[in-house]
């Protein structure tokens, strides 16, 4: 079924469809997994998704405005719920089979997780904890969002194999090449997907790590990261000035403590949304560490972009020829794992 390269639409999963705060200004049409949704927020505070077709003439959904009740179509004023209900048809009766698709909606964390597959399977005990992004005493986010052309699963491959950081992100958060290249690397399938701990030891900072973090010397440096299939990575990093004890414990006062939660939510095949959030410990939302931290971080996911699109063109060329894997894919292979896992078990439950 695969190459290692394109990876069809799992669509019984639940995905981040928006950050929280970008339905403060009104609708979103956004696709995700195949589907075209209007997502929103309607004047009772409560955010939705719906198919973006309105069912009296197909206007999309998306063109108009949230009202106490739910959305109001743009066309003729017809009004649906979150469950897609038809609760105001202005001038004549409701009739009770004006309606739309709605996907189940969980807003949490400063999050938008829809689900986009078989509604009786929507189960909210499955979508990823990432507590951090309340903990405001502690951690103030940034939030940020690129659209991407490839398949999400080449962003999973980009995050399990760090050893892109010396070549793609030199000027940023990457680090020496000759460093990255031997850090020690320790990688493990778990349920969901995969994860890795890996440790560059009295390594040089980069550039980001110098200015957020004022070294002045060489770093003990980690990156812990998770996959979560479908999308989710969730990335637990930083460093501490070499020989201070760094790597007995991580989380002693001082360093630079990172973590960021990264989602790749597919819009179709080709193409999907990149939404990011970046926090250094300790800093106000507009401490300095944090404004630079993220900055940094916005530029080198560009960079990630820029190879990941280039990835995608070549494998859309002759998407029948396979693709390698080295040994510091080790994680590559277990995320690749458990993405076929997830798709196996949606392809024999659609047999059944
Ligand atoms: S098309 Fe939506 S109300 Fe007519
Ligand atoms: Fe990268």
């Amino acid at each position: 079924m695969s190459n290692l390269a394109m990876e069809p639409l799992v669509r019984n999963a639940w995905y981040i469809a928006a950050w929280s705060h970008e339905l403060d200004d009104g609708p979103i049409a956004r696709q995700i997994a195949g589907e075209h949704m209007v997502i929103f927020r309607s004047g009772d505070g409560q955010a939705a998704a719906l198919e973006d077709r309105c069912c009296h003439r197909a206007v999309k959904l998306s063109l108009g405005k949230p009202v106490e009740k739910g959305i109001q179509c743009g066309y003729h004023g017809l009004v649906f719920d979150g469950s897609g209900a038809c609760v105001d048809n202005p001038g004549e009766q409701l009739n009770p089979s004006y309606n739309v698709r709605a996907f189940s909606v969980v807003e949490r964390q400063k999050m938008i997780w829809v689900w986009t597959g078989d509604a009786e399977q929507a189960d909210e005990s499955q979508i990823v904890d990432f507590p951090y992004h309340d903990l405001d005493e502690e951690w103030n986010f940034h939030f940020g969002r690129y659209e991407i052309a490839a398949n999400y699963m080449f962003m999973i491959d980009n995050l399990m194999d760090l050893t892109h950081l010396g070549y793609v992100h030199l000027s940023t958060i990457g680090g020496h090449p000759g460093e990255q290249d031997v850090a020690e690397l320790e990688a493990a399938r778990t349920e969901r997907g995969a994860k890795f701990v890996r440790w560059m030891m009295n390594s040089t900072p980069p550039p980001a790590f110098v200015a957020a973090g004022n070294f002045e010397g060489p770093v003990d440096r980690w990156g812990e990261f998770e996959y979560v299939a479908p999308g989710t990575v969730l990335q637990w990093a930083g460093s501490h000035d070499a020989g201070t004890g760094g790597r007995e414990d991580r989380n002693k006062p001082g360093g630079l403590v990172f973590r960021l939660l990264h989602q790749a939510t597919p819009a179709d095949e080709n193409n999907y949304h990149y939404f990011f959030s970046s926090a250094v410990r300790g800093q106000a939302p507009d401490g300095q560490a944090n404004t630079l931290f993220h900055e940094a971080n916005r530029e080198a996911f560009l960079e990630d972009k820029l190879f990941i699109e280039a990835q995608q063109e070549a494998v859309s060329e002759d998407p029948s020829r396979k693709l390698i894997l080295r040994e510091h894919d080790k994680a590559v292979a277990y995320g690749r794992q458990a993405i076929h896992q997830m798709q196996n078990a949606e392809m024999s439950q659609a047999a059944e």
